[in-house]
């Protein structure tokens, strides 16, 4: 009961995921791992992916964590059925949030900005054969994007003219919702919401994932009492800044290692 939450990242965008499991679970420790020194994850190969999902996992162990969020879409696409066959936690992965937008969109015409990796696994293309009936799904890698977020520039010249060329193929199709299908990626929503026109809903995974997380601790009685006050530390195995700066806890432990 009283052992952390593990959360892993290929580096900062899974603190989008961290900041909806604080907001709902706030009697839970946390250790969050960011491994920015091997960002980004979504042009690496699946073997690669793998082997880096692996060693974050059994990083998390040693710490006794009692269950592991993979807080990275091409982690999860690539790895999560691997991490749910051979350690015996739950594992709470990031799926791309393609039902949602199904269900809300008018035009029938969705988009989903993603990494390579995220848009070549078959979970995507599972998730999209099976909640995505009659929609158009356009998909766009958003190759670059992370490499911008991981050293800051969430609103940068060069972040919004990237961002534009990734959407205006996609506005020209008449998509009405777009999926953020890696976690990074809602630290663009400021600049995203400055880009589009406003009929545009933007959808991420984050609150679904804190509520799966939520109830898959009640369901395994490992909910931490709630006169606990959650602490939460965090790892990169890069610089620290662009973490600090996004984490925006002055409680939270924030320290290097080069695990
Ligand atoms: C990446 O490391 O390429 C992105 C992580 C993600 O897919 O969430």
């Amino acid at each position: 009961m009283h052992r952390p939450i593990g959360i892993f990242d290929s580096g900062v965008g899974g603190t989008s995921i961290w900041k909806e499991i604080k907001k709902m679970l706030p009697h839970e420790d946390t250790i969050y791992l960011a491994d920015s020194a091997n960002a980004p994850y979504g042009e690496k190969s699946k073997e690669e992916i793998l082997q880096l999902s692996i060693k974050n996992t059994e990083f998390l162990l040693e710490q006794n964590c009692k269950l592991i969020v993979v807080a990275c879409n091409t982690a999860t696409t690539n790895a999560i059925d691997y991490l749910r066959v051979n350690y015996n936690i739950p594992f709470i992965g990031i799926e791309p949030a393609i039902k949602p937008a199904a269900l809300h969109t008018k035009t029938k015409k969705v988009g989903v900005l993603a990494t390579k990796g995220t848009l070549s696994s078959s979970l995507f293309h599972n998730t999209s054969k099976l909640f995505a009936e009659g929609i158009t799904v356009v998909e766009q890698e958003g190759k670059g994007l992370v490499e911008l977020i991981e050293t800051g520039q969430t609103n940068s010249v060069v972040t919004r003219g990237l961002l534009l060329s990734f959407l205006r193929p996609m506005l020209d199709q008449n998509i009405d919702c777009l999926v953020l299908g890696c976690t990074h990626y809602p630290y663009l929503i400021p600049l995203l919401k400055d880009i589009l026109p406003a009929h545009i809903t933007l959808i991420d995974s984050g609150e679904a994932v804190a509520r799966q997380t939520k109830a898959i601790l009640e369901k395994n009685n490992l909910l931490n009492a709630t006169n606990h006050k959650g602490k939460a530390i965090f790892y990169s195995n890069k610089g620290i800044e662009v973490l600090r700066n996004l984490v925006e806890d002055s409680d939270a432990h924030i320290a290097y290692l080069d695990f």
